[in-house]
Parts: C-alpha cells; structure tokens; sequence
C-alpha cells in the first residue's frame, strides 16, 4: 500500500538521477551497450520534480524523450557519466544511479573502421574494465547525502542485490528483476524490491514505472525527513 505524496514534499532538495545505457565506441560506426532505454530514470526523475525538487538528469543514450523541467545533460560513455555524476554530486543532496553503466569498455577504439579480413573468421576484442561510479561516489559522499542504486539481476535477485548495498556504501538498492520480459529493461511496467542498509525490504506490485518511481519517491521523502 502505497502512501500519498504530499506536494512538495522534497521542495528545495537537489536530486541528481542518471538514466538509460552506456555506450563504449569500438571504432567511428560501433560500440557496446545494453537494453537500457531510460524508462526507469527517466520516471524516477519526473516523480522527484513532482515533489518539488531540483532534478539534474544525466541520461546516456535514451531511446525516449526526456522529462520537461529538469537539468537535461547527455552523455555516451560511462567516463562522461562518471565526470558529469561526480560534478552533479557536490551539490546535491540525493543521487539516484538508475544508469546501466557497461561494465568494461574496448581496450583501443580505432580511429577508422575496423575492417574483416578475408582469412580471419573469428575475433577477439580485449575489454578492460570501465570505472564503478558508486564506488567513487561512495568516496567522497558527505554523512546527509543519500546514495541509492539499482541492481539488475536475472537470479538470485535480493542476495545479489543486498552486497552491492555493502560493497558500494549505499543507503539504498533498487533490486530489479531483469530475467522476464515485460518488466525491468525497456519494458512500460516494473516490479521491483527496495532494500535497506539496515536489512528493510519492500516489495512492490508489478506496476507503471512512473508508479514505482513514485513510490521510490515517497520512501526517499520519509527518510529525510527522519534524519
Ligand atoms: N554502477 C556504477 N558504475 C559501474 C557499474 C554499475 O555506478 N561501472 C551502478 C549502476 O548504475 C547501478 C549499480 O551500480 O546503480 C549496480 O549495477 P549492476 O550492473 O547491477 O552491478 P555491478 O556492480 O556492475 O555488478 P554486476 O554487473 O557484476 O552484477
Ligand atoms: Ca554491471
């Protein structure tokens, strides 16, 4: 049962939300990414400035339109992301990571297309790993701030999700299933379970994003409150 939001209740806070998927160029016509459309983040942001806060949006590579009213910054990579998110962070008060960041990038991006050769029918890509945002994040985060993550998942959803909470510092995890289809990556609906630092969950219905996103809401707004 969800709570009513009152209006404003999150007026003069500063929100920073990231969205969509990040992309990892290969050369000048490629690159590596993931289902990521931006759905979530994207409501996650409207449902803070419904309740009255200033939202900074750093979206990469969303396949929708964003939100009116908020700061709209665009970004590919996950090294744009982070250097944006930690600009953002600074200011704010609130930094919801709702991005799916790539977890290694190509090792070299040629600077022309890489080209098949007639005798090589296989090929190997050396990956190396892109910096964790959260960790860095978790780094320089003030007592007051709030950190929260999603986690996406195909099994073993809360343990998984409960020692990202641990080895990324958060106060909060998102845990989304993203092993159905219908909800999680680029579907309408979600279903999720948010997991507290101190051990809370609260499991959600399969609903609207923009309704998980206003309860998300409403469990920031009463943590606020309470600290
Ligand atoms: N995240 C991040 N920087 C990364 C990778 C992930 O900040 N380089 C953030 C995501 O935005 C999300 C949270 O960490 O809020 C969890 O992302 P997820 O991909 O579920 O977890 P990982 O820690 O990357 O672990 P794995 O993919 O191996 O499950
Ligand atoms: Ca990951």
């Amino acid at each position: 049962e969800s709570l009513k939001l009152k209006g404003g209740s999150l007026a003069g806070k500063s929100v920073v939300v990231t969205a969509g998927g990040t992309r990892e160029p290969l050369d000048p016509v490629r690159y590596l990414t993931n289902h990521s459309s931006g759905k979530m983040g994207f409501a996650v942001a409207n449902a803070f400035k419904n309740a009255g806060a200033n939202v900074t949006l750093i979206a990469a590579n969303p396949l929708i339109t964003p939100p009116s009213g908020v700061n709209f910054i665009r970004v590919e990579t996950a090294a744009e992301l982070l250097a944006e998110v930690k600009q953002a962070f600074v200011h704010a008060d609130i930094l919801v990571m709702a991005a799916a960041v790539a977890d290694y990038r190509p090792a070299k991006v040629a600077n022309k297309k890489i080209k098949k050769t007639a005798d090589n029918q296989t090929m190997t890509l050396e990956l190396v790993r892109n910096p964790d945002i959260l960790k860095e994040i978790a780094t320089i985060k003030h007592p007051g701030q709030l950190v929260i993550g999603f986690a996406a998942e195909t099994n073993d959803l809360i343990s998984n999700a409960t020692k990202k909470i641990q080895s990324k510092n958060l106060d909060m995890i998102v845990a989304n299933d993203v092993s159905q289809s219908g909800i999680g990556f680029n579907a309408d609906n979600n279903q999720v379970t948010f997991l507290f630092a101190a051990g809370k969950q609260i499991k959600t219905n399969v609903e609207s994003k923009a309704k998980v996103a206003d309860q998300l809401i409403n469990i920031i707004a009463t943590q606020m409150q309470n600290q």
